[in-house]
């Protein structure tokens, strides 16, 4: 896990960031959705592996890789490419590059919504690590995955199997290839719980999306003023709150795509985290504990892991027809994993007073929810459970012949622990085990009660009492979905 996951860091931060300036904020890291992945610093100030424990199960639900633009965003690069390219100007300082810039786009019929071959490698880099961080898989082994079907998803699926299953992917001879994607139909109405893209399956969802009027009010309020502050290194050309908007996104994506991070250097620390803030407001009061609905989204992604945590690694559900392995990737959009965040209910308290619900013109310093160490690129929400025992001593012994000693002491209980991109994340209210994870029949009751209470039932919640087949059940992990698609994974 160590020597990829510096490599990784390594490849990423070989991005040069911010390279004019020589401080060390790093704009890469305050670009919300459009940031390439990075692991979230801690913010809770735990350590990343309790003593003494080993992960027997893990469950993540994960945005896909590094893309190209959506074609609204790749507009307005064009717009703003016509615009440096259809006037006669002079631009100095920080925009002297203006006139040599062109958008990184240069194949459209195959890049815009696309994985880039930066998210490829995001997605690669995160089997690998998965791999040797549990050793869950050995040599040999099948595993299945499940994905949303959008392209850019399922392909953020195949490289995490490539990275996860180097050994055991067959050019020629497909049949002995070991990772097996079970797609799932992708944002759509008719599977309502039953997918990795629910927010889509609830009609009742998007009334209570406030996040886009909310971020644009927020950057309402920042944008003139970049504007203006740019101006005066311009004659000739005015940038307006539009022309900012696609600038700032282009940190990030140019930074992904190309490695180009010349736009990274316009902006000052303090127009970065006005960005980064309306993000924050765009996803909290858009996908997040803002929507009212967004619990009842999250919710059955969370109840199916924590079922599958309650009977252990190996162990299917009542009427189940599939066996899921210990570790249980899902991949899916950014939107969906905000509720998952909502359904655990996270980052939606605080000690001191006045953070939560988000305010709409003051960003907080103490908030947790914060869209840059969620949904940046491949961002991830994932459960563990542990396995814990007394710590080991510094002193081991061994009989000949006892074969090799188990990895934790059997009677070993169990715990829950969150990770969000990487870094723990205690859950309120439990947090009594090692690492300040939470005792796993304590989890259990939390999902079962409180968390089912604030989600409420997802049918009711979300107006489907006259739909016909609606289900509130998040079960293809252990139930093969109908319209479902398995494909196995090759490396052809
Ligand atoms: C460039 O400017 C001319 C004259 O104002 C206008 O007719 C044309 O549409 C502009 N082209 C682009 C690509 O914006
Ligand atoms: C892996 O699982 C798939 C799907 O169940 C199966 O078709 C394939 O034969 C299995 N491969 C091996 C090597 O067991
Ligand atoms: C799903 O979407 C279609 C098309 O918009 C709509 O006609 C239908 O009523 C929706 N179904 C449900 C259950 O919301
Ligand atoms: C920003 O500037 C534009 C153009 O001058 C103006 O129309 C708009 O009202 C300004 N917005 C705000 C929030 O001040
Ligand atoms: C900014 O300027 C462009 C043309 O350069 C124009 O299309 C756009 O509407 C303007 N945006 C605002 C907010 O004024
Ligand atoms: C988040 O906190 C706000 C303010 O306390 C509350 O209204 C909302 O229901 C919470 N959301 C969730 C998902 O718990
Ligand atoms: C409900 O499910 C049945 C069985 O899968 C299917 O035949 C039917 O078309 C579904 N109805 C709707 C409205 O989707």
């Amino acid at each position: 896990m160590r020597s990829i996951h510096f490599a990784f860091t390594a490849l990423l931060v070989s991005i040069p960031a911010a390279s004019a300036v020589s401080h060390s904020f790093d704009p890469l890291r305050h670009s919300g959705p459009a940031s390439p992945y990075f692991d979230a610093p801690s913010q809770d100030d735990i350590s990343d592996m309790p003593a003494g424990c080993v992960v027997d199960q893990a469950a993540y639900i994960v945005r896909h890789g590094s893309r190209y633009p959506e074609p609204g965003s790749f507009s307005g690069w064009k717009n703003l490419f016509a615009k440096f390219q259809n006037a006669s100007y002079t631009a100095t300082g920080p925009l002297a590059f203006i006139p040599s810039w062109a958008p990184p786009v240069d194949d459209v019929p195959h890049q815009p919504l696309f994985l880039s071959s930066t998210g490829a490698l995001e997605a690669f880099a995160l089997g690998v690590d998965l791999r040797k961080r549990y050793g869950f898989t050995k040599g040999g082994d099948n595993i299945t995955i499940w994905s949303a079907a959008q392209q850019r998803v399922l392909d953020t699926a195949t490289f995490f199997a490539r990275g996860y299953l180097a050994q055991g992917n067959y050019l020629a001879a497909p049949s002995s290839n070991r990772g097996s994607i079970i797609t799932l139909p992708d944002s759509v109405n008719y599977t309502f719980a039953n997918s990795l893209t629910p927010s889509t399956g609830c009609p009742l969802y998007k009334t209570g999306d406030t996040g886009a009027s909310s971020a644009d009010a927020f950057r309402a309020t920042y944008q003139n003023a970049t504007a203006n502050r740019l101006n005066t290194f311009l004659d000739g050309l005015a940038l307006n709150a539009s022309d900012i908007g696609a600038m700032q996104d282009l940190c990030g994506f140019q930074a992904e795509i190309n490695g180009d991070t010349r736009f990274c250097d316009v902006f000052e620390d303090s127009e970065w985290l006005d960005y980064e803030y309306a993000h924050d407001l765009n996803y909290y009061y858009g996908s997040g504990p803002g929507n009212p609905f967004s619990a009842t989204v999250g919710f059955p992604w969370v109840k199916a892991v924590s079922d599958l945590f309650a009977l252990g690694p190996g162990k299917t559900t009542p009427g189940g027809n599939i066996t899921p392995p210990a570790l249980l990737m899902g991949f899916t959009h950014d939107n969906n994993l905000p509720p998952v965040i909502s359904a655990l209910g996270l980052w939606n308290t605080s000690g001191t007073p006045g953070v939560y619900p988000l305010s709409h013109t003051a960003p907080s310093p103490e908030r947790r929810f914060r869209a840059s160490l969620l949904v940046a690129f491949r961002g991830y929400v994932a459960l563990e459970r542990l396995a814990c025992a007394a710590p080991a001593g510094p002193k081991a012994t061994h009989a000949a012949g006892a074969g090799a000693a188990p990895a934790h002491a059997p009677g070993a209980a169990s715990f829950v622990r969150v990770r969000v991109n990487r870094a723990p994340v205690v859950i309120p209210g439990c947090a009594s085990g090692p690492g300040a994870s939470c005792p796993l029949a304590q989890f259990t009751a939390y999902v079962d009660t409180t968390r089912a209470r604030a989600a409420g039932d997802f049918v009711q919640r979300c107006g489907l009492q006259g739909a016909a087949n609606a289900t509130g059940e998040a079960t293809f992990f252990t139930v093969a979905p109908p319209d479902m698609q398995e494909l196995l994974v090759g490396l052809n």
